[in-house]
């Protein structure tokens, strides 16, 4: 005998919807990724895919591939005519009573949101403020996992705060990346980012980002920042696939250079753009 119960109702166990049970739900067990499409175009396809495929290999999800995810994004894509999309997708293990282990023979279950991307012109133009916050996550931030609860209290702090984004900090003071960003310094002729390793995402736009610095004349250190170090900078910057680069004006109250976006935000956004049209 078992018993159910959602919200207030009372369910026999047998009418239960699988979804319920869904160990995304549970354990957070699954992968997902967020694209886009510029004028009609989806940007970076394969390069998302990759990563997709990275994440699923990572935690061991199997009984999909990557030809059916894109054949099923491309579905979306063209059914749904939005010419400036944002596409979320996720894979979970699949459906099960609650237990950590599981069973090779599990169905994966697939979601996909596609809707019109929100406009954020304004960020761009004007910059945004951004506070720290403690590094929480676990220790495979470049699985693109479902398990985001310690980025959802962090963003969420920071939005409290009045914050565009929250900038994560590690142990040992140095920045990580953004709840839900890439994080970029730049002093004299230098764009610092943190580097490739386990405790990032390794961003799409953060390899678009570093391929339009070299482009306008920057030379690239992929070495972590201080709190201080970042503070110190000429200009400070966010990039995530919806936001594309972001100008950070005020970090934690202290304002990043004369408190407007600076001149390489603005020639970097422009290089960016050359790659999405
Ligand atoms: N997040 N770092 C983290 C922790 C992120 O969640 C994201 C993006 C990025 C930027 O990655 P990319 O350039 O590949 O979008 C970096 C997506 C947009 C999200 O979770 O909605």
């Amino acid at each position: 005998m078992q018993i159910v119960m959602i919200q207030d109702k009372i369910i026999p166990a047998e009418q239960v919807d699988p979804v319920h049970y869904d160990r995304g739900i549970f354990f957070g067990d699954g992968v997902y990724e967020v694209m886009r499409s510029y004028n009609g175009k989806l940007f970076a396809l394969e390069e998302h895919l990759e990563r997709f495929a990275n994440s699923l290999s990572a935690v061991a999800i199997s009984g999909i591939d990557i030809v059916q995810i894109r054949a099923r994004v491309l579905k979306a894509f063209e059914t749904a005519g939005i010419a400036n999309a944002k596409i979320y997708f996720h894979v979970t293990r699949g459906s099960a009573p609650r237990d950590r282990g599981w069973d090779d023979s599990l169905e994966p279950n697939f979601f996909l949101n596609l809707s019109e991307i929100t406009d954020n012109t304004a960020n761009r133009n004007n910059g945004i403020s951004v506070s720290t916050h403690p590094d929480w996550r676990w220790k495979r931030c470049d699985i693109k996992a479902l398990n985001l609860l310690a980025n959802v209290l962090a963003a969420n702090d920071a939005a409290r705060k009045g914050c565009g984004e929250a900038i994560l900090v590690d142990e040992a003071g140095l920045i990580t990346e953004g709840a839900g960003s890439a994080f970029f310094a730049i002093r004299g002729k230098i764009l610092q980012t943190a580097p490739l390793t386990a405790n990032i995402l390794p961003s799409i736009t953060r390899e678009f980002t570093l391929k339009a610095a070299r482009n306008v004349g920057l030379e690239v250190d992929e070495k972590s920042l201080t709190v201080e170090q970042a503070t110190g900078a000429d200009e400070l910057l966010i990039a995530s696939t919806t936001q594309d680069i972001v100008p950070v004006v005020k970090f934690d109250e202290k304002v990043i250079g004369d408190g407007e976006p600076g001149k390489y935000a603005r020639l970097l956004n422009r290089e960016f753009s050359t790659f999405t049209a």
